[in-house]
């Protein structure tokens, strides 16, 4: 669990606000839902024999005795907040929410304990060109964001029929080559044989290539659904590579499954990743329902962002203001308050650590702000204040207080 500092914040806030503003543009709405939910929630969910659900959940019993869970990710909530609200019956709902996730799992890079998603959902739509937008709508954020390396995997998993009878195929084929099997692909023979498809264990991935293919066993309408959308990419020019390897550690999925991985960031390196969710809703007792979202892993975007080179937006103050006398340290707060009235956007800072000219002029240096304002007894008596460029050597000017917003705007971006 990191803290993230203010020198990281920035970066943070970045990628939030443009996320905010490409959501809108496609008309999602945010949502907040608790952190905490029933632990039960999540194994309905997620799925009992899941890493998730079997080893990585915070769970507790609060006063009550009841077993709550701190959410491991932000769909099962959502379709809760749903249910439980009446939003979801015969209803398009388009919404997205932020914050953090939690997961017991062995931290390295890129893996945190705490973490942080942008999950975004859309309920009610059936078809393909849903899929194909959120996927469009990714492209189109990375764009934005300046983010370049990353690659769009894309698989189906077919309907829950299709898949049960491609599993007892597949959990076959593997019986028959155990001893090839990792210890871990071992154990998930019986209770999750999907997963083994995307063992990271070289003699495991091996036997693997020579498994059955889940593509060959699909039911028609997945098979339709998922050209469908193959169409929708290459006229929207949003390249791909069809894993049919890709399912997703999650139970909840159907059809879709979608990831977005970068080369950049070592082992971790899907950055946003999600699918087509079509029986949750009913699983967790609405009416049947097609869903389908996403969620992007934040601390991952921040890194890539980094790697990449994205410039951080400068969060410096623009101006810095030096107060030294009891008549100027009056004044000034008057003169602080004039200006960011005026000027919305200004980054000011007062300083307030006392002291004299030398010493605040210092401070004013180390903050970073390209303006100096300058206040002694004789500029405050007058209402005028010394105007000096920190980062070139020209000369300190004084100007009358409503003079100093228009002779600051410049040096706002
Ligand atoms: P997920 O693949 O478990 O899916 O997580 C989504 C993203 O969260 C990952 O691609 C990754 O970027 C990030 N992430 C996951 N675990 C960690 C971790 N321990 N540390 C840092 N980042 C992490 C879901 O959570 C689904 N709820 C996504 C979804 C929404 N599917 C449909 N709707």
């Amino acid at each position: 669990m990191n803290d993230i500092l203010p020198d990281a914040t920035p970066r943070w806030q970045y990628l939030e606000a443009v996320t905010r503003t490409v959501l809108a543009a496609y008309g999602y709405r945010e949502i907040r839902v608790p952190i905490l939910e029933k632990t039960e929630l999540f194994a309905r969910s997620i799925g009992e024999v899941t890493d998730i659900v079997e080893k990585e959940m915070y769970s507790f019993e609060d006063r009550n005795g009841d077993s709550l869970t701190l959410r491991p990710e932000a769909t099962a909530g959502m379709v809760r907040a749903g249910l439980s609200n009446g939003l979801l019956y015969n209803q398009v709902q388009r919404w997205w929410s932020a914050g953090p996730m939690f997961r017991h799992e062995r931290p390295q890079k890129g893996r945190y304990r705490q973490f942080h998603q942008i999950d975004v959902e859309a309920y009610g739509l059936p078809g393909p060109d849903i899929d194909a937008e959120l996927i469009v709508m990714l492209a189109r954020l990375w764009k934005c964001l300046g983010i370049r390396q990353v690659e769009l995997r894309i698989n189906t998993l077919g309907s829950p029929e299709a898949r049960a009878s491609y599993r007892d195929k597949l959990a076959a084929f593997l019986r028959g080559h155990a001893r090839q099997l990792d210890e871990d692909s071992c154990r998930r023979l019986d209770s999750n044989p999907l997963r083994v498809l995307d063992s990271k264990h070289p003699e495991t991935r091996k036997l693997v290539e020579q498994a059955p293919n889940l593509l060959d066993h699909l039911d028609d309408g997945s098979r339709e659904h998922f050209a469908a959308l193959q169409v929708l990419l290459d006229n929207a020019g949003v390249s791909y590579v069809v894993n049919p390897r890709l399912v997703r550690g999650l139970d909840y999925y159907s059809r879709t499954v979608f990831e977005w991985v970068t080369t950049r960031l070592g082992a971790q390196d899907a950055v946003c990743s999600g699918g087509r969710y079509d029986g949750l809703v009913a699983q967790l007792g609405g009416k049947p329902m097609p869903a389908i979202g996403f969620a992007m892993g934040v601390e991952r975007l921040v890194a890539l962002m980094e790697e990449e080179g994205v410039p951080v937006p400068d969060t410096a103050p623009h101006a810095y203001l030096v107060r030294v006398g009891a008549l100027a340290e009056r004044a000034g707060l008057q003169l602080a308050e004039q200006l960011r009235e005026t000027l919305p956007q200004l980054r000011l800072i007062m300083d307030c650590s006392g002291g004299g000219f030398a010493n605040q002029l210092k401070r004013a240096d180390k903050s970073g702000a390209r303006v100096a304002l300058v206040l002694g007894e004789d500029e405050a008596k007058i209402r005028q204040v010394g105007f000096k460029l920190l980062r070139n050597t020209t000369e300190q000017v004084n100007v009358p207080w409503d003079t100093a917003a228009a002779r600051l705007a410049p040096w706002l971006e």
